[in-house]
């Protein structure tokens, strides 16, 4: 399957990722990256696409995240050439994880490529679902968002900025971009994948709100 070079390549990834990501507790941590590269290989096996790339992008894509390093520093392409990955391996590596993250809903970040879309569709199945729940408030926790604030209206996103700024609850978050995500995925078997996990999200909102009116 994969060539000795590869899987060196990936190897070495691997522990480099976990080590960025050791002390990270806002949702980042090395376990969403494990995840996101299973899901995404298992995506890959009925939608194709090049495994290595797959699996590369997967490890890298959140090392350079805005949210995480302020002055977005290419991490990144500086591991790619220290590993000699070639540069037109490296430009498409850099590609999906450029379009991998999510900007607001407003914000279109098209993925152009079978591997791009594939790695996309697995991290937004991480950010839904059961998992998706717990993400959001470990998220909110680390930036001191309440749970929920009644009558306060979840914003639509018109552009990256605003998204940045953005302070409101972590229930808002749901309706800002959780449950807007299953319509935002690429390919068919993420899209199954992803039924039973909004349907969750939806049970889980629901028994929320009734519990907070004490009603249940
Ligand atoms: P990803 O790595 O899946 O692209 P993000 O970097 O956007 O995710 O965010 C990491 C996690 O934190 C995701 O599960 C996301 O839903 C959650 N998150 C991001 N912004 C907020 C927010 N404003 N409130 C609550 N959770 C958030
Ligand atoms: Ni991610």
């Amino acid at each position: 399957m994969f060539e000795l070079f590869e899987k060196q390549a990936l190897r070495a990834t691997e522990e480099y990722v976990q080590e960025v990501f050791s002390d990270e507790g806002s949702g980042h941590d090395w376990w969403h990256i494990h995840r996101v590269r299973k899901m995404a290989l298992r995506i890959a096996e009925t939608e194709g696409g090049n495994l290595f790339i797959i699996e590369m992008a997967a490890l890298l894509h959140d090392i350079d995240d805005w949210k995480l390093n302020a002055e977005n520093s290419s991490k990144v392409s500086a591991w790619l050439k220290k590993l000699k990955i070639n540069h037109l391996q490296s430009l498409l590596i850099l590609e999906i994880i450029n379009q991998v993250s999510f900007k607001g809903a407003g914000v279109e970040n098209r993925a152009t490529t079978i591997e791009a879309k594939i790695v996309q569709d697995a991290d937004r199945l991480d950010a839904i679902g059961a998992i998706g729940i717990a993400r959001a408030f470990a998220y909110g926790g680390h930036k001191n968002r309440l749970l929920h604030i009644p009558d306060s209206t979840p914003e639509f996103h018109a552009d990256f900025e605003s998204y940045k700024k953005n302070q409101s609850s972590t229930v808002n978050h749901f309706y800002e971009k959780l449950l807007l995500l299953k319509n935002s995925l690429n390919t068919e078997t993420a899209i199954e994948i992803a039924k039973n996990r909004h349907i969750f999200m939806e049970e889980f909102l629901e028994q929320f709100f009734a519990e907070w009116e004490g009603n249940e």
